[in-house]
């Protein structure tokens, strides 16, 4: 079944944050002033089980997805995910099963589980290579060599289409866009730069924060000759360059905004949907799966909600920070990016 939103807009990919747990504390996510001892996690029985996402997951290929990412938080801290993985790939209709990690749980043991279970991509988050700005920026005692153990023991396991997600902060790991990319020159992996994004209330992003994707194909343009390969496709969030060895893209939420082709929705660990990921509002849909799971009032009431979709909030952000002004929006730990 296929369903549009208002700006004509089919509905493909879930991301499914499984935890709103994190084992590091990167300032523009999970800043620990905030994420301390103090803070209120989710409770267990208030997460979604394995089995009611399995179900959601199938309701939703009925709707047309196809693609299911899992994030968090960092989605290693629920136990036995690969088990997640299985169940969800026993839909053949979903053609694509992928995970966003920090990767220092991604043990040999870890990768291979999830090669077994039909994972088909994973793709890493690592700011710096850097020992000092990495702990400045993921504030936590694992080192980049942790990611970087994870990252090899994924491609050792024979993960292929790898990526590493780089989140570049002006003035933080500017300096470092050419150093990263030429550390994984030899490497089977797609380096993703990411402009710094306003997700969440904790972040404390301004626009001066943000390092465009100008400058960063200027910074790489010093060292590289680099060549456009793919303009942004239906459903993707990057532009894709070739560089001397291999390929590197560029999420620009910020400055070239795709909002155009989103056909993203996400569901929160305690079943919330959201349609954006800058949304204040999440749609409970807990009440569809405890005490029983109603697949048809369930289908009807996902396809509405598709059908009244009309976000856009990258495009309009200039417009919505000084004009409308934000109420609170989801944290990136829990709505999963
Ligand atoms: P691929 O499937 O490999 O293309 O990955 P992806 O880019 O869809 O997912 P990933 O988890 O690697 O996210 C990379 C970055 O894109 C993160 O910073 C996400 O928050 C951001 N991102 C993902 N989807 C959206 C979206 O719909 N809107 C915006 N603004 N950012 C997004
Ligand atoms: N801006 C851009 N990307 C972010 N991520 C987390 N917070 C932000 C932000 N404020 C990235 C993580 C991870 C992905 C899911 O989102 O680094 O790779
Ligand atoms: Fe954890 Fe990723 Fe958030 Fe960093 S960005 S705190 S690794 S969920
Ligand atoms: Fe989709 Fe919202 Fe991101 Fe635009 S800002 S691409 S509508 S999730």
């Amino acid at each position: 079944m296929k369903t549009l939103d208002k700006k004509n807009r089919s509905l493909k990919d879930i991301r499914i944050s499984v935890t709103d747990k994190c084992n590091f504390r990167c300032g523009y996510c999970m800043p620990k002033d905030i994420y301390n001892s103090s803070y209120q996690f989710l409770k267990k029985a208030e997460i979604l089980s394995f089995e009611e996402i399995e179900l959601l997951v199938n309701s939703f290929s009925d709707l047309g997805v196809e693609k299911v990412r899992l994030t968090g938080g960092e989605p290693l801290l629920r136990k036995n995910i690969h088990k997640l993985v299985e169940r969800i790939k026993v839909n053949n209709k979903i053609k694509d099963v992928c995970i966003t990690t920090n990767g220092v749980l991604m043990t040999k043991e870890a990768v291979n589980n999830l090669k077994l279970s039909g994972l088909d991509r994973i793709t890493f988050s690592l700011d710096s290579i850097n020992e000092s700005s990495f702990k400045k920026i993921s504030d936590t005692n694992y080192t980049p060599s942790d990611v970087i153990q994870g990252i090899e023991n994924a491609l050792s396991a024979g993960f292929k289409n790898t990526k590493i997600n780089v989140v570049i902060k002006k003035g933080i790991n500017d300096n470092e866009i050419v150093d990263i990319l030429s550390y994984f020159k030899n490497h089977d992996i797609e380096i993703r730069f990411i402009e710094f994004m306003d997700v969440g209330n904790t972040n404390d992003w301004s626009f001066e924060k943000v390092f465009g994707r100008d400058q960063i194909l200027n910074e790489i343009e010093k060292k590289y000759t680099i060549n456009k390969v793919k303009d942004l496709a239906q459903s993707s969030t990057s532009e894709v360059w070739s560089y001397d060895y291999g390929r590197f893209g560029i999420i620009s939420s910020v400055t070239k905004p795709f909002c155009t082709n989103c056909t993203r929705i996400r569901l929160t660990c305690d079943g919330k949907l959201y349609n954006c990921l800058f949304s204040s509002n999440g749609y409970d849909i807990m009440k569809f799966i405890r005490p029983f799971y109603m697949d048809d009032k369930l289908i009807n009431f996902l396809s509405n909600l598709w059908k009244s979709r009309d976000d856009s909030y990258s495009l309009d952000r200039k417009k919505i920070i000084t004009v409308n002004k934000v109420k609170d929006k989801a944290e990136m730990s829990y709505i999963g990016g």
